[in-house]
């Protein structure tokens, strides 16, 4: 999908997923496997409304969040003032596939349910860019049995998940923890979720 493509869905309503500020379960479990115990430097990949971000910021962390869409970051703008935490929060339109951070200045990346979208070659590059040595890396992504399946609603591209691995292998990522679990999403579409906790290797 095309950043255009994105920004249509912003502008038509807010979407399915940008409705609840609930924080994931997997934002939590990143704070509690961080390297410092506050003031770490987080980037957010396709950050929606902005939940998670908002949630690491309140348990101290210094947030970058980025998201391929204006209309998501107006949005995460506007939450992250209402919650009180904007000024702990740098939220800019953005690409994981290309990103415009210098090397090796985030301890931790973190992004849920954006990286089916994206090609993964380039954004794994470019996460592994970023990150320290060491730096932790928190994935959710859709993927399916078979690559190359269209979704029902949205046209992504989805990878599977021995190819995720393969492509985190590549670019010096160290898994310690991955499962996959069924998910019945919006509209009854059934697919399949990766989560992997990586760190990128020391020097
Ligand atoms: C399904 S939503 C998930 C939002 C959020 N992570 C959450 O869980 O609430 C996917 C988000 O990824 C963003 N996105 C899609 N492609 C992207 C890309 N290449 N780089 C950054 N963000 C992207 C979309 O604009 C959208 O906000």
């Amino acid at each position: 999908m095309s950043p255009q493509d994105w920004e249509k869905i912003y502008e038509r309503e807010i979407p399915h997923w940008a409705i609840d500020m609930t924080p994931s379960l997997l934002a939590k479990r990143l704070c509690e496997h961080l390297p410092n115990k506050s003031g770490n430097k987080i980037l957010e990949i396709g950050v929606g409304n902005g939940r998670d971000s908002i949630y690491l910021a309140k348990m101290g962390n210094k947030i970058t969040g980025i998201d391929i869409a204006q209309g998501a970051i107006d949005l995460a703008k506007e939450n992250s003032k209402k919650e009180g935490v904007e000024d702990k929060i740098q939220f800019q339109v953005g690409n994981a596939e290309n990103l415009e951070f210098s090397d090796e200045g985030f301890d931790a990346v973190y992004s849920i349910s954006v990286l089916q979208y994206t090609i993964l070659v380039d954004s794994f590059k470019e996460i592994a860019r970023v990150l320290k040595p060491g730096g932790k890396f928190m994935l959710h992504m859709y993927v399916m049995l078979k690559s190359g399946e269209k979704g029902k609603e949205l046209t992504y591209w989805f990878y599977k998940e021995e190819k995720v691995k393969e492509i985190a292998k590549e670019n010096q990522f160290i898994v310690e923890r991955s499962h996959t679990s069924w998910d019945k999403k919006h509209k009854g579409e059934v697919t399949k979720v990766l989560v992997m906790e990586m760190h990128k290797k020391e020097k």
